[in-house]
């Protein structure tokens, strides 16, 4: 039979949707074979202790619990782990049964989030640069992202520098306003909100009767006197707080995609509702294995946490490969911004003495004609800074920055050195 023509448009909902930054430069890094410090994940060797737990899974095919679906909102042992960790860093409960929910890693526990609270038109407030799937996440599930876009000096080389004008957080709420999203540590500048910053947006939040959203994948990556404070352990916060956690991110195994929400029971329901038919039940072996990454860490973390990988290796190693990065910037001419915590650098590039003109009447933002000059002419991927913008005008005013990744394996620091030696003239 002849096939008849297929005329069927998309749902209204995906019309807008272009493809994502990492979809795009991440097939250019590859066609260009790039010297990769763009996308957020370190290209070393994975720790052998979490990599272990699943090899001694794999080692056991008779072990329905390793093998067969689990429960659906977490493996028992999982969340059991997470319960107990997360009742000591909120200092407050957290019950394995009702307070978390196990997702295929963060992106899909915001996914939830936005999805179970966010109705036609409901606005969503966000703290810009952002991480770039908050706002077409919201606006899938019908929400108006509202962004407010921090203060930056010009000139500036610390990531605290940064900072959010709370009176016009204030003056952008609406009856229609139901949720902040807050990032911290915060991709992409890499800064560590205080405790005075938290607690505006906590009063914020118990003012308006909001719901915060805080996406703190990055709680362990902070280096030496930078310390996390986790929203929902602010006074009175727990109530109206879904924190957004990822596997990948603690443990550096981006690829396993486990992430998880935990909050208080009438948060946490409506994303359940959801998951339940969705997905059902995440991945049982990597659940698995990420309990008992979790439970051999936690005597080593409380008793020498030195010795410990969250407490002492990967604070440590971040460290050194941000001042390693940092230097190397500074040496080709870069102006970087100095991170508190997390994998990520900003760098001003427009005082590079490079062979990069921006090519007059080209419609394209400085910043991607750039990226994709680096790519292509240098073999160097790194990220646009509008990508984090959702607005045009935000996008035009943010011209002069790129973002590095510098949680990376030497070799790659040091390719990406040679390079950066070359790039001025
Ligand atoms: C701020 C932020 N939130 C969420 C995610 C997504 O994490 P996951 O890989 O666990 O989905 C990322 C990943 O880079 C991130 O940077």
């Amino acid at each position: 039979m002849m096939p008849t023509p297929f005329n069927r448009i998309p749902a209204e909902r995906v019309r807008e949707s272009n493809p994502s930054i990492w979809v795009e430069l991440s097939a250019l890094a590859s066609e260009y074979n790039a010297v990769n410090l763009g996308q957020g994940f370190p290209d070393g060797p994975a720790p052998r202790f979490v990599t272990d737990e699943l090899k001694k899974i794999a080692k056991h095919p008779e072990l329905t619990c390793a093998h067969q679906y689990t429960s659906g909102y977490g493996h028992p042992k999982l969340v059991k782990e997470l319960s107990k960790w997360y009742s000591y860093l909120y200092q407050q409960q957290v019950n394995p049964k009702t307070n978390i929910l196990v997702t295929v890693g963060a992106y899909h526990a915001l996914y939830y989030s936005f999805h179970a609270w966010i109705n036609e038109g409901d606005e969503v407030i966000i703290i810009e640069p952002a991480f770039d799937c908050y706002a077409p996440q919201i606006k899938l599930a019908g929400g108006v992202p509202v962004s407010i876009v921090m203060n930056f000096p010009d000139g500036g080389t610390n990531a605290s520098q940064f900072t959010v004008d709370f009176e016009k957080m204030e003056s952008s709420i609406t009856e229609k306003t139901k949720m902040i999203v807050i990032n911290n540590p915060h991709n992409p500048t890499g800064k560590l909100f205080n405790r005075m910053e938290l607690l505006k947006i906590a009063d914020i939040a118990q003012k308006y009767d909001l719901i915060v959203v805080a996406d703190e994948v990055y709680e362990f990556h902070c280096w030496g006197v930078n310390k996390m404070i986790r929203f929902a352990s602010l006074p009175g916060m727990w109530n109206r707080t879904i924190s957004i956690g990822s596997a990948g991110k603690v443990f550096s195994i981006t690829g396993w995609k486990l992430g998880w929400a935990i909050g208080p029971d009438h948060l946490l329901a409506p994303l359940k509702a959801i998951h339940q038919n969705c997905i059902y039940a995440c991945s049982t072996p990597t659940q698995l294995a990420v309990a008992m990454a979790f439970e051999k860490e936690w005597e080593t973390f409380h008793v020498k946490p030195h010795k410990s990988y969250l407490g002492g290796y990967l604070p440590e190693k971040l460290e050194i490969k941000r001042k390693k990065l940092q230097k190397m910037l500074v040496n080709a001419g870069f102006a970087p911004i100095s991170p508190q915590a997390g994998y990520f650098m900003l760098a001003n590039y427009t005082h590079l003495n490079t062979g990069f003109r921006i090519s007059e009447g080209f419609e394209e933002l400085d910043d991607y004609s750039f990226t994709k000059w680096l790519c292509r002419e240098k073999k160097l991927a790194v990220i646009p800074f509008t990508a984090f913008f959702a607005n045009i005008e935000d996008k035009m005013r943010n011209t002069s920055f790129v973002r590095f990744c510098f949680f990376k394996k030497d070799r790659t620091l040091n390719d990406a050195k040679k390079i950066m030696k070359k790039l001025s003239k």
